[in-house]
């Protein structure tokens, strides 16, 4: 089934990653749920998501069968978002590693994806993306996110955007996932990151840690940086500070 085949849609649930975890047994492949907002929505870290109405909150359920890892799922979709708002016509849209997406480096969507096991077999991908359109922003956020709407100075239709993004993402899937072409899908989606090889960034790490390095190496589920003292080291998660 092509991805927004099946859209599943609320005016209000607790989250759209939790009802596509909950029922991924009877949600066919490319299955869409969404909600006009959420009471408990969620992001990476088990951090709330402020999901009040006029944002764009939807998860998409993948089943996957030749490429089964969540990783090259978030690519996709992140590359789906990015090339969607160029298409819009919306400048400086970038990639902040792992998964935000950026308009002038204030966070306008997140994703989050969540891989469903039984044992050790995989059930599903749930790649939960959340976007800032016509929301209001907290007030405590504005520093550092922004929404669609702000950046046009107009209102943007909730369904024509997920329209478009479904269609993007199925057509990305098709290309890369289907054919087990992700080597390309990494180039496209490193092309579109907000730094590349060679910047120095700081990264904060899970326990208020912050290291800051050259990037060595961005592969598609880690970044390698080079600390000054020549210490070499492997960040699977963390959060980039810009
Ligand atoms: C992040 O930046 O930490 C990821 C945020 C992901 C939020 C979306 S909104 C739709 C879906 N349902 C959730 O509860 N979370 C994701």
């Amino acid at each position: 089934m092509m991805v927004g085949e099946n859209v599943v849609s609320f005016s209000e649930i607790d989250s759209t990653n939790r009802f596509a975890i909950d029922n991924l047994d009877r949600l066919p492949s490319g299955s869409v749920i969404w909600s006009l907002s959420q009471t408990e929505g969620y992001g990476r870290h088990g951090r709330a998501w402020y999901s009040g109405k006029g944002g764009l909150w939807f998860s998409v359920v993948f089943k996957p069968t030749l490429i089964k890892e969540p990783n090259e799922y978030t690519k996709t979709v992140s590359v789906a978002i990015v090339e969607t708002l160029l298409q819009l016509d919306f400048k400086s849209v970038r990639i902040k590693w792992p998964n935000d997406i950026l308009i002038s480096n204030k966070k306008v969507a997140g994703v989050l994806t969540e891989a469903v096991f039984t044992g050790n077999s995989l059930n599903g991908i749930v790649v939960g993306i959340g976007i800032n359109v016509n929301n209001e922003i907290p007030a405590e956020l504005k520093k550092i996110a922004t929404s669609l709407n702000s950046v046009k100075g107009t209102y943007i239709s909730l369904e024509l955007l997920l329209g478009k993004l479904n269609k993007r993402i199925e057509l990305l899937r098709k290309r890369y996932i289907i054919r087990g072409k992700n080597k390309y899908l990494t180039r496209l989606w490193k092309k579109h990151l907000a730094f590349s090889e060679g910047d120095e960034i700081t990264v904060s790490l899970h326990k208020e840690e912050k290291v800051t390095g050259i990037i060595k190496r961005i592969n598609s589920s880690s970044l390698q940086i080079e600390r000054e003292d020549g210490e070499i080291l492997d960040i699977k998660s963390g959060e980039l500070i810009l």
